[in-house]
């Protein structure tokens, strides 16, 4: 019996991502209908305690090392802080960080560093007011800007910045927004946008590649290859005019990373995903509830684990999108 979680395939999951809520203050055409989506019922969502006794099983009998907590948008759950302050007094303690729409963070910022929370990761898709509200449907920039901000001084370093780029959308964007992160000493990474839209209105001919981010990129800058090992991040890093400022690019769809790929999932309901692409989910709230010990539900973590894909297949015939959202999945 080994304690980490291992596939078939033989990764090594050591990346636990868990989604804190399905809501979001923000509604990102891309995401989210203008009305919102059909928000997970109280009842079904773990407590804080259910969620604390869950990521430490998984710190203690399962060998993860790193916390990220996602959403919906996750600074929208109360007790956040204290949700932090428990993962962090967990040992060994694992390095923790959020992936946010960074709406709140610049209020909240010192008290989540204080918690223990290592770093974060803003989403900005535009830095045009005007623009941000048609795609967020919210006028919010500035509140998000002033997040990031506030991340910086409170050291919540390194501070990471997630684009996604749209055809016709956002993608005069490209060059002004690495202007904007290298000036601020924030990373900016660039998305390739997946099918994980409830909408199902993903098309692949609008999608920006990497290929055509860095054609972009280089008409302003000159990047050549980062050296140090990429190991299982899922951006590639390109070292702006000679570094030390990198710039990043997750290619999820043209150059997938499934093959060291170390990540397991916790959704805001409790179920357990080995892959954001898995077509089941495997419902470990039920056992708790009913009174589950730690051997039991570490088990079926295990189990659920061991099935993992081998990879996200966006790129088959045969290819079909989740169930559910990434909102409620988790980032
Ligand atoms: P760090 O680099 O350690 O900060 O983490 P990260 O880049 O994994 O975190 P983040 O939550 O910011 O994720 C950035 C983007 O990576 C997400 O918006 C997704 O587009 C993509 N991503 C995250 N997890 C997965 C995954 O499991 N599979 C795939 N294909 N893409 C993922
Ligand atoms: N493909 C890639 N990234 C996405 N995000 C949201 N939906 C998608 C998608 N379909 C990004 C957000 C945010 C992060 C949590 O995930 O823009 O940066
Ligand atoms: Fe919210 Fe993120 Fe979805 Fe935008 S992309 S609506 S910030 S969950």
């Amino acid at each position: 019996d080994t304690p980490a979680l291992l596939d078939r395939w033989g990764r090594v999951a050591t990346d636990l991502r868990v989604s804190l809520t399905d809501r979001c203050n923000l509604r990102c055409t891309y995401c989210m209908p203008a009305e919102g989506l059909d928000w997970l019922a109280k009842d079904r969502l773990l407590t804080d305690e259910e969620l604390i006794r869950l990521i430490g099983l998984a710190v203690h009998r399962l060998g993860v090392t790193e916390v990220r907590f996602t959403g919906g948008e996750p600074l929208l759950r109360r007790g956040l802080e204290g949700i932090v302050e428990a993962t962090a007094a967990l040992r060994p303690r694992p390095n923790i960080s959020m992936t946010t729409n960074g709406i709140g963070l610049a209020r909240r910022a010192g008290a989540l560093a204080a918690a223990g929370l290592d770093r974060v990761n803003v989403s900005l898709d535009t830095l045009r007011p005007e623009r941000f509200e048609t795609l967020s449907r919210r006028d919010r920039l500035a509140d998000v800007l002033a997040g990031l901000a506030a991340a910086r001084e409170t050291s919540l370093s390194p501070v990471k910045v997630n684009t996604v780029l749209m055809r016709g959308i956002n993608d005069d964007e490209a060059v002004p927004l690495l202007g904007y992160c290298l000036e601020r000493g924030y990373q900016l990474r660039f998305i390739e946008q997946m099918p994980l839209d409830p909408q199902h209105g993903w098309d692949r001919r609008n999608m920006v590649t990497a290929e055509e981010i860095l054609d972009r990129l280089s008409t302003e800058f000159t990047l050549s290859p980062a050296e140090e090992p990429r190991d299982a991040a899922p951006a590639e890093r390109w070292l702006v005019n000679g570094g030390p400022a990198v710039v990043g690019i997750i290619a999820s769809v043209t150059r997938p990373f499934c093959a060291a790929c170390d990540r397991t999932r916790l959704t805001a309901d409790g179920q357990l995903r080995s892959c954001l692409f898995s077509q089941t989910e495997t419902d470990l709230r039920g056992p708790l509830r009913a009174g589950a010990g730690d051997d039991e539900l570490a088990t079926i973590w295990r189990d659920v684990m061991w099935a993992k894909p081998a990879g996200h297949g966006i790129n088959r015939a045969d290819f079909a999108q989740p169930d559910r959202p990434m909102s409620a999945i988790g980032g």
